[in-house]
């Protein structure tokens, strides 16, 4: 931690320059240029410092200040006017073809010449927030023009921050992670799954780690299911020509549904560093299985929602599943035997996204009943609410008032939101975060390679189980896809 302070410390010292290829993109204006601007305004960017955007389209200084301006989506009274004037100060644009040699010359250029101007040289961070397929020829001339060429190992560092989805399957993946390595050490590079850095679910490592309530029953002889849900109302909104080749699985699922998956269940790391950690994590990954069974509806559904072939780009005929849910395994001590249930859709009845650890109930207590399809009705449940409504919940049981002795189920809440602490109540948004790491060079939130490679192996063999389930076709706004 204290380390950490001090990397802090010294990366807002030392000038820094931030390249966003695809500045003109969805991500840039919804996530990076509003993180970035809220750092700023908080005091969290170097002194001096520099984003430089790139893209394709040709933009005058005004223009490229305006696009900015609306990327910022700033809400009345939210920055001062003056803190968005000085931000924008700091912003250039250099046009270039993403697979063309001339538009790197000139980033390079541009970027001696800030350096020459600091009189030093710089940090470097580039972000690649476009379609993965171009991710390759963006390396690979950043190599070529030098620009991924350090000064030193901590000051006028190169780190490289790469977006989900990290390859399209294990195979490219794999060659993805092998040009990064050609030209990058595994400390500069940042892979992001903003999933990572939600607040509700780091708090799931503070809460299983320092609660010694639980961490002792944390394990398949008092665990009966676990669930992982990413439930979202909107559906696949103006996404077709990016969607539709992957699909809910990959989109969601072979990266922030594991994810989730891999923080609530890995093993207590040796300590709370950003190696440990990922490696618990990675470990668990490597353990899972999609389950086996008689009746493949229990193992396995695909949903598309019904009108999604109607959505833009999308083909009449797609058979792109919006929806998953897999029964999977963890084959450790652990967990051995333990159902983890993974469900994730588009244009569902509501948003929500939370993890249920359902505990396995003792046959003799007062609530349990013979019929096992009552079995839920008898277990504590732990809930980590993770969006919205952030939080955590546990059902248990008491006594009802009374002569007679009955039982009834009541539920313990915490909410960030009802915390009377200033701080609590607005969640740190997850890409000022990873941006802030990326800067002080903490991986903790970021996934390691062993973490993807392991994940696609999973969703690997998930798919290729898929090829006899058949698409179940689900109302858009369904409560349950059965
Ligand atoms: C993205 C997916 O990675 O995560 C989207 O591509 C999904 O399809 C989104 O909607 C969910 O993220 P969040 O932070 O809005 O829950």
């Amino acid at each position: 931690m204290e380390e950490n302070q001090s990397q802090a410390a010294r990366a807002a010292l030392h000038p820094t320059i931030f390249v966003i290829f695809g500045i003109t993109g969805d991500l840039a204006a919804r996530k990076l240029i509003p993180a970035l601007l809220s750092l700023y305004a908080k005091k969290m960017l170097p002194q001096r410092f520099a984003i430089i955007g790139f893209s394709r389209r040709p933009f005058s200084r005004e223009e490229f200040r305006e696009l900015i301006r609306t990327h910022m989506n700033v809400k009345p009274g939210q920055f001062k006017e003056e803190d968005i004037k000085h931000f924008l100060d700091h912003m250039s644009y250099e046009q270039g073809i993403f697979g063309d040699r001339a538009g790197y010359v000139r980033l390079s250029e541009r970027i001696t010449d800030i350096d020459r101007r600091w009189g030093q040289c710089s940090n470097k961070l580039f972000h690649l927030s476009v379609p993965p397929s171009l991710y390759e020829g963006i390396l690979n001339n950043l190599a070529a023009s030098g620009l991924t060429e350090p000064c030193a190992d901590d000051t006028g560092w190169t780190r490289v921050l790469i977006e989900k989805p990290f390859g399209r399957d294990l195979d490219t993946a794999q060659s993805l992670d092998k040009l990064l390595a050609k030209l990058f050490k595994e400390k500069q590079i940042f892979r992001i799954d903003h999933y990572l850095a939600k607040e509700s679910l780091q708090n799931i490592i503070a809460f299983r780690f320092s609660n010694s309530l639980f961490e002792p029953i944390w394990r398949r002889e008092f665990i009966d299911k676990v669930h992982v849900k990413i439930f979202e109302q909107g559906d696949i909104s103006g996404r077709g020509d990016s969607y539709d080749p992957i699909g809910a699985l990959k989109d969601v699922g072979q990266n922030h549904v594991l994810m989730m998956l891999a923080t609530v269940c890995m093993d207590k790391p040796k300590s709370f560093v950003a190696e440990a950690i990922r490696k618990e994590r990675a470990a668990v990954l490597g353990k899972l299985k999609a389950a086996s069974g008689k009746s493949l509806k229990e193992c396995t559904i695909r949903g598309q929602y019904i009108g999604y072939t109607n959505e833009e780009n999308v083909p009449k005929d797609s058979q792109t599943e919006t929806y998953f849910r897999i029964k999977s395994l963890v084959n450790s001590k652990r967990w051995k035997g333990v159902p983890f249930y993974l469900e994730s859709g588009k244009a569902l009845s509501e948003s929500k996204t939370e993890i249920d650890v359902y505990f396995k109930s003792d046959k003799k207590a007062p609530t349990s009943s013979a019929d096992p399809a009552r079995a839920e009705e008898s277990q504590n449940i732990l809930t980590f609410r993770i969006q919205p409504d952030e939080g955590i919940k546990i059902k248990f049981f008491v006594k009802t008032p009374g002569l007679e002795f009955n039982v009834e189920p009541k539920t313990l809440k915490f909410k960030y939101s009802e915390q009377a602490t200033p701080g609590w109540v607005i969640m740190p948004n997850d890409y000022e975060r990873l941006i802030h790491d990326a800067f002080v060079g903490d991986q903790t939130l970021f996934a390691s390679t062993e973490e993807i490679m392991a994940s696609w192996k999973f969703i690997e063999a998930v798919i290729k189980s898929w090829k006899n389930v058949p698409l179940t076709r689900y109302e858009k706004g369904a409560r349950e896809v059965l």
